[in-house]
């Protein structure tokens, strides 16, 4: 959020909200204080997020039955009632884990209403596309499920990813629960959809989550990599050998790619690459990454940046580091190594480039992962990489492995908690009125502004208070990946094979033909040849009537095909459509076409 100009801060009413602890209190008064604010603003939180889910909820009004809202508000001062299939995604996740995690039986009615919903807005044809043209692309939707047809930042490929990953949650959940007919006949055909679009698009640019830059966003292109990842696992169970086999490769490749965002000599991640020019790169974006694909059971990999991971700990120095000093005068004067209040990205100017509350959570629940994981490995791992940001708790702290008996061990894990809880105690500081969560709280004073009551905000609160009291989701799978060295392509049919990963395909043509007129192949892609009549590839007729050719083709790539005829010169095509086929990740196949 959000693609629009930004307004005048002088609308933002100046009435500031409950006040919350100082930042000068000593450990245990903020830590205490901390939790009294968690234990009051857990309930408005999942209040605030019910509120914005149709058909029942209290504040979204022509909200169609299970459509989640980005914010109540219609207009003044901003107009966010409409359901953005990330938002919406991210919120249900948190739903679903709650459901899953047996917290809250009540939810159910409002997760399958979701889920028929989703199934609904695939189908909308769109600015985007249709269900099979790029459709899924699609950012938002008017509430009431018609398609939004003005003028937006499209297509952001983050979506069918997100709601791929909570859907994924909720099925392998059922699954193990027995209830496989919900699973095969309603959630994996809606999963499905959305794991194909990122296999064939993943390589493409789009916009980023915050709907500005036109380019590869580290989030999007980290939580496509995990979507396919726990896809896979979900067509093998379902028996989808093709499909476990194309997610798998592709993932291989997604994960080569996502290391090309981190800058080694920088030690942070440049949140936007192939364009988003004119930005440092420092960005939240990078750790709501983190959060969002941490897995309990990856330790602190680097390949998936994981939250304690050595570059996802410098990011996250370094990203803080932009907003600390003048930029944000509620900032000033905060000494280096306590919290500040974090906003999207320095240079942001949306709404007056304002701290967000969702983002200044989730800096806190990267540490609260981090603190998870090194108490459930039983030790810290300071490397050249991690240095500066364990220097900040202890300046003497050198690089090597801190057992969980070791002082400078609960050195660190103590001032680190201390360090989290100062962003929780940010929140607490500048929340609305009644512990309400807008989308920002202004740089200048910490008023609440922007959209008010954004369902992200307040599914960012919850994430982060389950973090902290270490109730973390379920494992996807990333434990143990290790990136290729070389990266492959796929970029949706346009050619290109990068390197090594092609798989076999033999086009198997039925025709008759009159003597000395013969069979060629040609397509979208470069192993066809570009659509060239002239370099066309020729088919032996050995099996004649049945015309054959082997050609290798870019693993997981998607390519339209057509036969041809050449006789004395003159060519003559098959009639329409175009043949289209997605190679699988690997293996070989043969396709059996007629003459037409
Ligand atoms: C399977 O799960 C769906 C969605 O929760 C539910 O509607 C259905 O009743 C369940 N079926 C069985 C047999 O438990
Ligand atoms: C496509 O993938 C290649 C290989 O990882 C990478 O170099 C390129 O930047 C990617 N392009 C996009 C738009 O994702
Ligand atoms: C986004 O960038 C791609 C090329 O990277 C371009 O084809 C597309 O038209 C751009 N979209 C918009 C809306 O600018
Ligand atoms: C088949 O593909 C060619 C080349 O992209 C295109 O010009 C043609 O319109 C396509 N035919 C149909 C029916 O879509
Ligand atoms: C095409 O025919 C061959 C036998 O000639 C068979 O092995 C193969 O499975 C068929 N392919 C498809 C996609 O049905």
């Amino acid at each position: 959020m959000r693609f629009s100009a930004y307004l005048l801060l002088s609308l933002v009413p100046t009435v500031l909200g409950t006040s919350g602890g100082d930042l000068d209190d000593g450990l245990t008064r903020r830590q205490s204080s901390v939790d009294s604010f968690i234990s009051t603003e857990s309930p408005i939180a999942k209040a605030g997020i019910l509120a914005n889910i149709g058909p029942s909820g209290a504040k979204c009004q022509g909200a169609k039955s299970g459509v989640v809202i980005a914010g109540p508000s219609t207009g003044n001062p901003v107009d966010y009632a409409f359901t953005w299939t990330r938002d919406s995604a991210l919120v249900y996740k948190v739903l679903i884990d709650q459901y899953i995690q047996g917290r809250d039986n009540s939810l159910l009615t409002g997760i399958t209403n979701w889920v028929a919903s989703g199934l609904r807005l695939q189908q909308v044809s769109n600015p985007s596309g249709t269900v099979s043209s790029g459709g899924l692309g699609e950012p938002k939707f008017n509430r009431d499920e018609t398609p939004f047809t003005g003028g937006w930042g499209r297509p952001q490929r983050d979506g069918p990813a997100l709601r791929a990953i909570t859907t994924t949650a909720f099925a392998n959940y059922l699954s193990k629960q027995g209830n496989t007919s919900y699973v095969t006949n309603t959630l994996w055909p809606f999963i499905r959809l959305d794991l194909d679009y990122v296999r064939d698009s993943w390589n493409l640019t789009g916009f980023d989550l915050w709907e500005e830059v036109n380019a590869s966003s580290f989030f999007t292109t980290a939580v496509q990599h995990r979507a396919l990842r726990e896809g896979a696992k979900l067509a093998a169970a379902q028996g989808d050998a093709a499909r476990s086999t194309a997610y798998t490769t592709q993932a291989g490749n997604v994960l080569c790619f996502l290391q090309s965002y981190w800058s080694s000599s920088q030690k942070y991640i440049i949140s936007n690459i192939n364009g988003g020019g004119g930005r440092s790169g420092l960005d939240a974006n990078s750790i709501l990454t983190s959060i969002h694909t941490f897995d309990p059971a990856a330790g602190c990999e680097a390949a998936t940046f994981q939250p304690c991971s050595d570059v996802a700990l410098a990011n996250h120095f370094a990203v803080v580091n932009s907003f600390r000093g003048s930029l944000y005068p509620i900032n000033s004067g905060i000494p280096a190594g306590s919290a500040v209040a974090i906003g999207r990205y320095k240079e942001d100017s949306y709404f007056g480039g304002n701290p967000w509350y969702l983002t200044t959570l989730a800096t806190a629940e990267q540490l609260y992962d981090a603190l998870y994981q090194w108490k459930k490995i039983g030790s810290i791992t300071v490397t050249a990489t991690s240095l500066q940001f364990f220097q900040q708790f202890s300046p003497s702290v050198a690089v090597g492995t801190y057992a969980s008996t070791s002082s400078t061990y609960t050195t660190l894990t103590g001032a680190i908690k201390t360090y989290a809880d100062g962003f929780v105690a940010i929140v607490q500081k500048y929340i609305g009125a009644g512990g309400a969560l807008a989308e920002q709280f202004t740089r200048a004073n910490g008023t609440p502004a922007s959209a008010p009551d954004l369902t992200w905000s307040y599914a960012a609160a919850l994430t982060a208070f389950d973090a902290r009291a270490g109730v973390v989701p379920g494992s996807w799978g990333a434990a143990g990946l290790t990136a290729p060295a070389q990266c492959s392509t796929n970029n949706g049919g346009g050619g290109g094979g990068g390197g090594g990963n092609t798989v076999a395909i033999t086009f198997q043509e039925t025709a008759t033909t009159v003597w000395g007129e013969n069979i060629f192949l040609t397509g979208s892609i470069d192993a066809l040849k570009n659509w060239s009549p002239n370099d066309a590839l020729a088919l032996s007729a050995d099996s004649y009537p049945v015309w054959k050719i082997t050609v290798n083709v870019p693993a997981g790539a998607n390519f339209q095909y057509k036969f041809i005829r050449k006789f004395n010169g003159a060519v003559t095509w098959e009639s329409d459509p175009n043949r289209s086929y997605t190679a699988p990740g690997s293996g070989s196949v043969t396709l059996n076409d007629s003459w037409r």
